[in-house]
Formats: C-alpha cells, sequence, structure tokens
C-alpha cells in the first residue's frame, strides 16, 4: 500500500506508477525493495500460543494460510485492478475453478462466452456437469443473445476481454449493465487485456481473474493465477480454496511481482508492435484473415475503441492460404519466433489456435496465433515475411 502525503492524495496514481508500487511495503520501515521470499512451509516456536499471537497479529505460520510473496503480490494485483481484495493461485485455471467451486451450487447455472479459453470451456462443460452445474456457450458480443440463455438459476457469467483465440472483445459495461440488477455475477478472466489496458471492475464487473502465467508474470517464467474483486467475495474463494490447493509457490509469486513491475513497460511496446504485425498480416497476400481487435475493421471496433483506447493487446489470430501442414510448416520456416502454447512473455511466441481436446481434431485450417513480444517489430515482420515467402511459393 503506498503511503499517502497532503499531494499524493488529492490524485490517483497512473497505472504505470501502480505497477511500480503496487503491493510494495510503505516507505520508512527498511523494507527489501525487492520483496521477499520466504522459503519455509512453516515456522517454529517453542510456546504453542506464541504460534497462535503471530497468527493472530496476521503473521504467517504456515504456508497454505500466506506468506510474504503472496501478499505483496495480492495487494498488487488488487490495487491495479481497482479491487477490494485479491487472492493469488496456483494458476490461471486454478482461479477459475475455485472461483467457481466456491460462488456455485448443484442446481446453478453458468454461460460462459464462445471462442474463449478451451480449457475453461471443458472445466465448465465436461468437470462441473458432475457437480449439477450446467454450462451454456454464448457469443457475449451478442447482448440478446445473452438475454435469451438467462435462466431463473443462472448464477455466473464468465467473460474474456478478449477472447482466446477468437479475439472478440465484448462490451463489458453492457453485460454488467444487463446481469447486475437481476442479481447475477459478472467474472471477466482479464488475461489478455491486463489491468493497464482494461479494468473490468471499474466496467461493472464483479470479479476479474487472471493467468498471471502470461502478461502478469511476463517471462515464461511462472504459472500462477489470480481473482480480484469485493472482499467478501474474494474472501469466499480463498476460503474454500483452502482445501483445494489455493495457492503459488513462494518464489512463483515473488517472480510474478518482479515481473509485475514491468507490465506497464511491456504494455507499452507490445500494443503497437502487435498493431504494426497485424497490419503487415493483414497486407500480405499469402494470409486469408488476421483476427486484431486493433484493426480498423476488427468486429468489436466500436467497443475496441471505449474499452480498450490504450491498446488492443500484444495477440493476434491470422489465417494462413493454406491448410494445418502450412501452419505446421510456416512455424518450421521462423529463426526468430518459437512454437509454444503460451502466450504474454518478453519473447514472441507462436502456436496454433487452443482448441478443446473433447472436440476431436482440430480443424484442417491454416491458422496460428502469435503472441508478440518486445522484440523490434521490424524484426518480427522480417522472420514473419521469410516465412510466407515460402507460404506463397507453396514450399511445404
Ligand atoms: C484467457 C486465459 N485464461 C486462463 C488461462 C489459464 O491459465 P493457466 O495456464 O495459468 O492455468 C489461459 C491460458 O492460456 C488463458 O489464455
Amino acid at each position: 500500500m503506498m503511503q499517502s502525503n497532503g499531494e499524493s492524495e488529492k490524485r490517483a496514481l497512473t497505472v504505470r506508477t501502480q505497477t511500480i508500487h503496487a503491493g510494495a511495503a510503505p516507505l520508512g520501515h527498511g523494507q527489501a525493495l525487492g520483496g521477499e521470499i520466504v522459503q519455509s512451509s512453516v515456522y517454529g516456536f517453542r510456546e504453542p500460543a506464541d504460534a497462535s499471537a503471530r497468527r493472530e497479529a496476521g503473521l504467517p505460520i504456515y504456508a497454505r494460510d500466506h506468506f510474504p510473496s503472496q501478499r505483496s503480490l495480492e495487494t498488487a494485483i488488487a490495487e491495479l485492478e481497482g479491487a477490494e481484495s485479491a487472492h493469488v493461485t496456483p494458476s490461471g485455471m486454478a482461479a477459475i475453478a475455485l472461483t467457481a467451486l466456491a460462488l456455485l451450487t448443484s442446481g446453478d447455472r453458468v454461460i460462459i462466452g464462445a471462442d474463449g479459453y478451451c480449457d475453461t470451456e471443458e472445466l465448465f462443460l465436461t468437470e462441473f456437469p458432475r457437480l449439477g452445474i450446467e454450462t451454456t456457450v454464448v457469443d457475449l458480443t451478442d447482448l440478446a443473445a445473452v438475454e435469451a440463455a438467462l435462466r431463473p438459476t443462472t448464477r455466473l457469467v464468465l467473460a474474456e476481454t478478449i477472447t482466446n483465440p477468437g479475439m472478440r472483445v465484448p462490451d463489458l459495461a453492457a453485460l454488467a449493465a444487463l446481469l447486475r440488477p437481476r442479481g447475477i455475477l459478472l467474472a471477466v478472466d482479464n488475461t489478455f487485456a491486463t489491468p493497464v489496458l482494461c479494468r473490468p471492475l471499474a466496467l461493472g464487473a464483479d470479479l476479474v481473474i487472471h493467468s498471471v502465467t502470461k502478461f502478469l508474470g511476463g517471462h515464461h517464467d511462472l504459472v500462477a493465477g489470480a481473482v480480484a474483486g469485493p472482499a467478501e467475495l474474494v474472501r469466499r474463494i480463498s476460503r474454500s480454496g483452502y482445501f483445494f490447493g489455493r495457492l503459488p509457490g513462494s518464489f512463483d509469486a515473488w517472480l510474478a511481482l518482479r515481473g509485475l513491475r514491468t507490465l506497464a513497460a511491456r504494455m507499452a511496446w507490445i500494443c503497437p508492435s502487435a498493431e504494426t504485425v497485424a497490419t503487415f498480416l493483414a497486407g500480405h497476400p499469402a494470409v486469408r484473415a488476421v483476427r486484431y481487435p486493433g484493426l480498423r475493421d476488427a468486429p468489436d471496433a466500436e467497443v475496441v475503441r471505449r474499452q480498450l483506447s490504450d491498446g488492443a493487446g500484444g495477440v493476434l489470430v491470422f489465417d494462413l492460404d493454406g491448410d494445418r501442414s502450412t501452419a505446421t510448416q510456416f512455424m518450421r520456416d521462423l529463426r526468430l519466433i518459437p512454437y509454444a502454447g503460451t502466450l504474454g512473455g518478453v519473447e514472441s511466441t507462436i502456436c496454433y489456435p487452443p482448441v478443446r481436446d473433447a472436440v476431436g481434431a482440430p480443424p484442417d485450417v491454416g491458422s496460428l496465433r502469435l503472441s508478440v513480444g518486445l522484440e523490434a517489430p521490424e524484426d518480427l515482420i522480417a522472420d514473419l515475411a521469410g516465412a510466407l515467402a515460402n507460404v506463397r511459393a507453396g514450399i511445404q
């Protein structure tokens, strides 16, 4: 938490400054500026009463309860998302699963977005029905379709700020306006946009979820997740998660906070690079289509202008003029950009757009998902152009 003085109380910090200071100890306490890693599962005492006193003072005694780097990361994510509270988890999927487990019960219904993350879809469509929780997949950019899908037992709608891999951008304020009067929770997976580009809670969402593994961590070196929102909801998720394995390791939490410090700086490079690369691909004869929300003719361009006014993120999906084997050869021909089934790191990465295993063989199309990193866009374009020349020449 930042210490305030008369001047700083008058104005809110910019998100750029928040990424640097959020979650740090107040000034003047001789704090470790690099943050703390306590690599211990437990603290030892001679007197059991001392352990109780320490716990009552809010200090850690057992790592499944809490530990310093986790708490710092939670404070930072809460501040960045403008939330009362945040809870960090061992992965993004854990954040989604623990949120659902804590808030839903048998007989409840959920709506998740179409074109969204395949593992989220699989979790809701194949795991939760066993618990009596049914899910409908709906295009969340179509408010009439959402309204038509609502039932008296609908309890939660889970949206993605930018869908993975559909690259669609639902109007979060409009969704919140539809759901809130009906008492239906809106949770938003903000992994692709990050709080630097979009703050779903300010638009009326109830909860915001992250795969911290991606842009927040930003360096392909950890797996973690987070959920942020009102203290009471987050407390319920955290308490229920206590029994399900709710926390990342202390080193991963520390790495995540270290990564977070450069989030605004990274997004400031990544977004314009991604737009440049998307524009290049859109104009290339060997590319059939490009899906990047920042392109002027993107299907949700009007929502993007309002909701992602500082940039449309670092991920884009494009279709080569060919089939899946064309896409495979294209990736082999790249020199700089590795195939990797992830996104949001300092290195650009490329992969097939993720699809659910359960739906069988992936479609035989030349689609690829590119996550633009911090390399100079001209170097990325040169790499892509080299591999595209082979697609054009039919060298497969
Ligand atoms: C939008 C989105 N949400 C959640 C996840 C799951 O995150 P994790 O891999 O940290 O469990 C991913 C992973 O790719 C994702 O893209």
